[in-house]
């Protein structure tokens, strides 16, 4: 079992606590998103300077039967400046640990089980969110795992099922008596899927008796948020998903480090150019780049011309070009503010 998590002084955005949270940049974590938290996309991030970066979730088969564009997803990118870990999903609990060994070789520092991924696909597996149903069974499953991998375990679930059936509290027992590093919580139910909001309410309480480092996810649109949160629910660290896809920045801003700024928009898209380069084709740097361009623009006057021009775009250096122009046109309006009332990327798994 864990020792106790050590409470942080506030406010404060060093690492804290003991193990491995220890090791971690700072606070404000980048949270695992599919098809987006590749190993370019963490390596840009680690460079923007975020506490810890986090695999997209990986398929534990994929990996055990040898596909090649699964085992690309684990790769770590050289030097890393802070702690990675890869989120992993499978059936069983033997499935974890067939493929530990690759993740350790890959230079990853820890091992993530999703137990929050919605998706029905997922969940027919008895994997994700169907992991929280029964937390005596989560118990026996994670020490399992966890005795048998050459890595420290970590965990990211929802609040439970749905509002009948919230087992977070349990969970967290559960994953502390397995000896986890930490449980990161986003805050909605699996019935909610990304609807309503974040209940930090409850976070905050599960942070107040848990034994062990609660990381506290959901919603974090803005710096001032995530500093907001952090220091009024007492969690030890916040994960930030979409909030960074908007505002990449955001950690610096969080640290106070640098105020980041939209003038930099087009240098961060030819960095992310340049580190897509060695793991992707024409087809897919290309939209990528235009995903990013897409985030970034959101909100700026013209943004949504612009996004129309930019996806009948064929190539990366023909997006560049046109994103070169767009930011050079917006560069005196401030960094726009992504509203609580938008909707954006409301599906995902976890
Ligand atoms: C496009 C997308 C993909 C996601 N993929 C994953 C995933 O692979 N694993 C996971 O645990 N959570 C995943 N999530 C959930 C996020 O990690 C996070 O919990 C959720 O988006 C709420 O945080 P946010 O409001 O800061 O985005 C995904 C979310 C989005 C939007």
């Amino acid at each position: 079992m864990n020792s106790p998590a050590t409470p942080c002084p506030e406010p404060n955005t060093s690492p804290c606590g003991t193990g491995l949270i220890a090791r971690a940049r700072n606070r404000f974590w980048l949270a695992p998103m599919a098809g987006i938290t590749h190993t370019p996309f963490r390596q840009l991030m680690d460079e923007m300077d975020a506490g810890v970066l986090i695999s997209e979730l990986v398929s534990t088969k994929g990996l055990r039967y040898a596909s090649g564009k699964t085992r690309q997803m684990i790769q770590v990118h050289a030097a890393p400046g802070t702690l990675v870990g890869i989120q992993l999903f499978g059936e069983g609990a033997e499935d974890y640990i067939a493929v530990a060994d690759q993740v350790a070789e890959a230079g990853a520092h820890f091992i993530d089980i999703n137990l929050g991924c919605p998706v029905k696909k997922v969940i027919k597996k008895g994997c994700g969110a169907a992991l929280m149903r029964d937390p005596a069974h989560l118990e026996k499953f994670l020490t399992h795992i966890r005795k048998h991998i050459p890595l420290p375990l970590t965990v990211k679930m929802r609040t439970g099922w749905n509002h009948r059936e919230l087992t977070v509290r349990e969970c967290v027992r559960a994953a502390e008596n397995a000896g986890c590093e930490w449980v990161a919580i986003h805050g909605r139910t699996r019935e909610q899927s990304y609807s309503g909001w974040a209940d930090w309410d409850l976070i905050a309480e599960v942070k107040s008796a848990a034994a062990i480092p609660i990381i506290g996810n959901g919603d974090l649109r803005s710096a001032s948020k995530a500093v907001e949160l952090l220091e009024t629910t007492g969690v030890d660290a916040v994960m930030i998903g979409r909030g960074a896809l908007r505002n990449p920045w955001i950690f610096r801003q969080c640290t106070a480090e640098n105020s980041g700024g939209k003038e930099l928009a087009n240098h961060l898209l030819r960095r992310y150019y340049d580190l897509l380069a060695p793991y992707f084709d024409n087809r897919l740097k290309t939209m990528f780049l235009r995903k990013m361009a897409m985030w970034l623009a959101f909100g700026y006057p013209g943004a949504a011309a612009f996004r129309r021009d930019v996806f009948q775009l064929a190539t990366a250096h023909a997006v560049l070009e046109t994103t070169d122009a767009f930011f050079d046109s917006v560069a005196h309006i401030p960094q726009p503010v992504f509203d609580d009332s938008e909707a954006f990327m409301m599906g995902g798994h976890g």
